[in-house]
């Protein structure tokens, strides 16, 4: 019998960190394919900008669909879906305290050799007693992106974004750079 306890107990040890553990890789897994699906559209939409009047014309994108598409997928999935940076051009979009920290772990990450395109962050937090979930993962700084966020951006499209953006401070960036980051928060009930 006391042998019988001690292996229950054993297992229920193992168990519980495991179980946790696999909860959280779910929802990293939800998270992740919800990246996608707002990388996807905001992509489409740019390109198809940028093609029709270039990078002038595609900023109305940016400014327009990509809170739109963050709101619609939020409303969709009951989370928080967003995209944020140290460097934000939209000062709406600037991190959180758990946000910003994460950022800085993704560059000292860069620093360190990583890899950024699969670079990705989770935990469950706990914020004055609601627990959520809240994922991150890193944006490359891609060869398109320079146009808006490089170091020589066209003399017009510095013009328009001046007049946009008064607190841009999205630019500068280099290939393969960390320009930002998906955040998602899903709440624990
Ligand atoms: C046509 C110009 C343009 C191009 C090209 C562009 N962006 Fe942006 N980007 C913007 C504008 C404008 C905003 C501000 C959007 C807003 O008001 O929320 C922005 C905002 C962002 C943000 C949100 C954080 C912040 O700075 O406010 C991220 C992340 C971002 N861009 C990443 C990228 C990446 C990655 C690429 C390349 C795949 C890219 N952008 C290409 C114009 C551009």
């Amino acid at each position: 019998m006391k042998r019988f306890l001690l292996i229950a107990l054993t297992a229920t040890i193992s168990i519980a960190p495991a179980y946790a553990d696999n909860h959280l890789k779910q929802r990293a897994m939800e998270s992740k394919t919800v990246v996608k699906e707002f990388m996807g559209q905001l992509k489409g939409e740019l390109q198809a900008a940028m093609k029709a009047g270039g990078p002038g014309n595609a900023i109305n994108v940016c400014k327009e669909s990509a809170p739109l598409i963050a709101k619609n997928l939020s409303d969709k999935y009951g989370w928080k879906v967003a995209r944020t940076s140290l460097k934000t051009r939209n000062p709406n979009n600037a991190p959180d305290a758990w946000e910003a920290d994460v950022l800085r772990k993704f560059e000292a990450r860069k620093q360190a050799g990583e890899d950024v395109k699969p670079m990705a962050y989770f935990a469950e937090v706990e914020d004055k007693g609601s627990k959520s979930f809240r994922f991150m993962k890193a944006i490359p700084t891609g060869e398109a992106c320079l146009k808006c966020h490089g170091t020589n951006i066209d003399a017009k499209v510095v013009a328009k974004l001046d007049a946009t953006y008064p607190e841009d401070k999205a630019r500068g960036f280099k290939l393969g750079d960390i320009r930002g980051a998906f955040t998602i928060v899903q709440p624990i009930n």
